[in-house]
């Protein structure tokens, strides 16, 4: 029996149970049950099927909160609809930058005018921005019309707050501080049916003075090893052949955990899951990376030579600033170790530009270590001041104009040497991952091993399969290419 049809089979036995269950996951079939049973009423008295949208806002991780949320959805006989009119509709936010949260309470103002349109409908809210006390006030008292809010702790806790929602009728606000559980066993619909997140651990303890992530997902927690190869191999049985790793520092997998487990260790048990064709992983935090794991990298066949390893600044006076516990040369060290054991090893990174104090010179730093990594893409970040981090209240922010000009030289910078680096595989004939369609007509597009797109002529059922292309043209950080 599939996953899929194990949980289904769960939630049948649950609608039977005239006691409300203890234990996290059975509690939670138990009121996917009652939803279902309120759903097909509602639908017969309606006379049409209801919708759900789930919009995600920010990283991964809250990608596959969302994959999880839209199972439940789906469980209990929600159609998933791309439509944010839909009968319910719940948006999974994102705090990390303030522009995050602007787009949030943007949408809330077009979800008020719909909802009094369709009496059906139900809003919920939840992901990071829930977790922040004057958010979760400011939602209570200018947009009464939200239905559900919950937080990162409790999203397998869903079908239970949408329950009080239909019986209560009023608002439901359910935020917990933090956690220590991870429920395993509940319904996760995939977006892609070739690829797949998998979590490996929650939350941070880094406390990078800048980020707001330690404070609302909470302090750090693996799974446990036995957990994820059991996801992995399911996947792979239902047809899955690459994964991406998951975790804010995923270097220090297993750290505090009885097992005993690197996550070295970990990724040669999931190099051995036969079927598998490609294992990712992000984020790694440059203070973790071992060379063990440059060594279980640089033998597998299927770990991608690809790695995201944020820097956030070159300087490394800003870097003290930011507790990341690394220089500019052990990054410099640890990019020569890993371009040693791994020669045609792709590295992407993230900065963020303005930084509290940052100075020409600190600014110069970063510009100097684009010029020497040769990244093949950055992403490069605006800093963006979060209400209750340290670096909120240091001195010498940086004037909005003086951010605008680094962030427009020092994109150029990742422009111009991103172009050069994706350039060395010009002529090379690699495997790439067709991934989805193009808006081109008669054009598909995939991935390289490296992560780097690749647009060639194709067909739709070449999607989800590894195929020979020939890296025609390299045009800035994508090839145009050829099947071979
Ligand atoms: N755990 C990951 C990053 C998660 S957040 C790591 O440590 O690498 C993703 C990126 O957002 C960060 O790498 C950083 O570049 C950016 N970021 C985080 N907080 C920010 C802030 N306050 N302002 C601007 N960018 C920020
Ligand atoms: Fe934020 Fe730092 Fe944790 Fe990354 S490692 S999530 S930047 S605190
Ligand atoms: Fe955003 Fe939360 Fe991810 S703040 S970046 S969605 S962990």
């Amino acid at each position: 029996m599939n996953r899929f049809d194990y949980i289904k089979n769960a939630i049948d036995e649950a609608e039977f149970s005239d006691i409300i269950p203890e234990e996290d996951t059975k509690r939670q079939y138990y009121y996917m049950s009652l939803c279902r049973k309120w759903l097909k009423e509602k639908e017969a008295e309606i006379g049409r099927k209801l919708t759900a949208c789930v919009n995600t806002f920010g990283c991964q991780m809250n990608a596959r909160d969302s994959e999880k949320l839209i199972g439940i959805l789906k469980l209990i006989g929600y159609e998933e609809s791309e439509d944010e009119k839909s009968d319910f509709v719940l948006y999974n936010t994102c705090t990390v930058r303030e522009n995050a949260n602007q787009k949030v309470y943007g949408h809330l103002g077009f979800l008020s005018n719909a909802k009094k349109k369709n009496p059906h409908m139900m809003i919920a809210l939840c992901g990071c921005m829930m977790q922040e006390d004057h958010v979760v006030e400011k939602i209570k008292k200018s947009y009464r019309f939200v239905d559900i809010i919950f937080g990162t702790h409790n999203i397998y806790t869903f079908p239970e707050l949408l329950y009080q929602r239909i019986s209560q009728g009023s608002m439901i606000v359910d935020i917990w501080k933090d956690t220590d559980k991870i429920v395993e066993e509940l319904p996760i619909e995939r977006k892609f049916s070739f690829k797949s997140g998998v979590n490996i651990m929650f939350g941070c303890n880094n406390f990078c003075s800048y980020c707001i992530v330690p404070y609302v997902r909470g302090r750090e927690r693996s799974r446990k090893p036995e957990d994820i190869i059991a996801e992995i191999k399911s996947l792979v049985e239902d047809g899955v052949i690459e994964i991406m790793l998951l975790g804010q520092n995923v270097n220090s997998y297993g750290k505090g955990m009885e097992a005993g487990i690197t996550f070295a260790q970990l990724l040669k048990q999931i190099d051995d899951i036969e079927g598998l064709k490609r294992i990712r992983f992000m984020t790694s935090h440059p203070k973790d990376l071992s060379d063990e794991l440059i060594e279980v990298m640089a033998q597998s066949k299927k770990i991608c030579h690809h790695l995201h390893l944020p820097i956030q600044s070159g300087s490394s006076r800003i870097l003290k600033i930011m507790n990341r516990k690394y220089d500019k040369e052990h990054y410099l060290e640890l990019v020569e170790k890993l371009r040693k054991a791994i020669p045609d090893i792709s590295l992407t990174t993230d900065f963020i530009v303005g930084f509290p104090g940052e100075t020409e010179e600190d600014f110069e730093e970063t510009v100097d270590i684009v010029r020497k990594v040769r990244f093949d893409s950055a992403f490069t970040f605006i800093y963006s001041k979060r209400t209750g981090t340290p670096a909120a209240t240091m001195e010498n922010q940086v004037p909005e104009d003086v951010i605008k000009n680094r962030f427009d030289r020092l994109l150029n910078e990742i422009h111009r040497t991103g172009a050069a680096s994706v350039k060395r595989f010009e002529g090379e004939i690699k495997d790439v991952l067709v991934e989805s369609l193009n808006n081109q007509e008669g054009y598909v597009t995939g991935r390289l091993d490296s992560s780097i797109t690749v647009h060639f002529k194709g067909t739709k059922d070449l999607i989800g399969q590894i195929v020979n292309v020939r890296l025609d043209e390299a045009k800035g950080f994508y090839f145009m290419g050829t099947m071979v």
